[in-house]
């Protein structure tokens, strides 16, 4: 027998992102600029939280909505760092990664054919995990220079529109949105009733100024879900953990699916992502720093070949336009230059459809591959002139 897969899932394309990394491994002495993954060890005190508690024997279940000394933790960090009033017991929840606490936000809020505002350029799980959980996503761009565009969200509302997906400081363009934008897109959410899922995993890695999160502006937290995790900021993308913070009864809902479905974050990792937030701090701001030198490194270098780019404000990422320099799709310009140069970047198209004429850059990448990653693509655009 050959067994039917589920009919929606047929609809739903791999990861563009996958898509290409797949490629790259088969391939030796490629530099991957890919991957949104820290290339920065786990600092070491971090692990040894972790291997301490292997030690000790402790490698059984936890409660489904994770450690209380990690969810008082959580709770402490989100009101110290960014004005944020969660209670551990109620309002948090902690998640295999920042992607198991999208995934059950939408399955906990969305009823059949709800339709969920999701911006774009976007990171790549928003559209398909919202068609699984039952849902609608319907695609908006930002405007100029990947500014808010209400005009842009208005015409995309309907009656059925439930909700809007929000990420920043931005994957893939690196940007975030001012006080005034954050202010209209407040207004907005409130005049049309709108919950609000907001990534915000990248709210650390910001390069001037301060993050604020969409649940700390007025009224608004009883409309936001709060995503977030450890695996960025505190480079532990293997540990797989990260939380939700919402309102009492959205955290009940979503305990519900993850009980069933995870029964409970992995233990071992919750120890760790304690101490990352007791006394991780230092670290992450040193690997702040470094991402901070090498953005300014790769705007310059970009700008030098002749690449529009506006500054990304934070996260790990340039997303400049290539079409109108070099006649090449994002696309082409990725698949030519793994082949020529070896050097793999994402074509834009994996983050929303309007988007082919541009490729990701992730510099999550150690300074010297950089410097020779951007060698070659000097190289690759220079033989495109001829
Ligand atoms: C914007 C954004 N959200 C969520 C995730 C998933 O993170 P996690 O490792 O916590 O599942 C990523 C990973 O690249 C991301 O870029």
């Amino acid at each position: 027998m050959k067994i039917q897969i589920n009919s929606t899932l047929a609809t739903i394309p791999p990861s563009g992102i996958r898509k290409f990394f797949e490629i790259v491994a088969e391939q030796p002495d490629v530099i991957s600029l890919s991957v949104g993954e820290p290339d920065f060890a786990t600092p070491w005190h971090i692990c040894e939280s972790a291997i301490a508690t292997l030690e000790s024997g402790n490698t059984h279940y936890t409660g489904n909505r994770g450690t209380p000394e990690l969810r008082a933790a959580i709770a402490k960090y989100l009101a110290t760092k960014f004005a944020l009033r969660y209670s551990a017991k109620e309002e948090i929840l902690v998640t295999n990664g920042g992607s198991e606490a999208f995934d059950i936000a939408e399955r906990a809020i969305l009823n059949p054919s709800d339709e969920v505002l999701v911006l774009q350029p976007g990171y790549v799980m928003y559209s398909p995990l919202i068609t699984l959980a039952g849902g609608i996503p319907v695609g908006v761009n930002f405007g100029k220079d990947w500014k808010l565009s209400i005009a842009n969200l208005t015409a995309k509302l309907t009656s059925k529109t439930r909700g809007i997906v929000i990420n920043y400081p931005n994957n893939p363009t690196g940007n975030t949105f001012t006080q005034a934008e954050l202010k209209a897109l407040a207004a907005f959410v409130k005049k049309h009733n709108l919950v609000v899922f907001s990534d915000e995993i990248y709210a650390e890695l910001i390069y001037s100024g301060k993050h604020t999160a969409f649940a700390s502006l007025p009224g608004m937290k009883s409309h936001t879900i709060t995503i977030s995790g450890f695996s960025k900021a505190f480079a532990m993308t293997g540990f797989r953990l990260g939380y939700l913070a919402a309102p009492a009864e959205v955290i009940a809902a979503a305990t519900k699916i993850h009980q069933y479905a995870a029964l409970c974050a992995n233990t071992v990792s919750q120890a760790a992502a304690l101490e990352a937030l007791q006394n991780g701090e230092k670290e992450m701001e040193k690997m702040r720093e470094e991402y901070q030198m090498r953005r300014d490194f790769v705007v310059r270098e970009l700008k030098q070949m002749g690449f529009a780019i506006n500054l990304p404000a934070g996260a790990f990422y340039a997303f400049p336009e290539v079409k109108t320099k070099t006649g090449l799709s994002g696309e082409e310009f990725a698949l030519r230059l793994l082949k020529e140069e070896k050097v793999a970047v994402v074509p834009g198209n994996a983050f929303g459809e309007d988007f082919s004429s541009y490729i990701r850059i992730s510099y999550a990448t150690g300074f010297s591959e950089l410097e020779e990653a951007f060698r070659r693509i000097g190289k690759f655009v220079k033989s495109l002139k001829k």
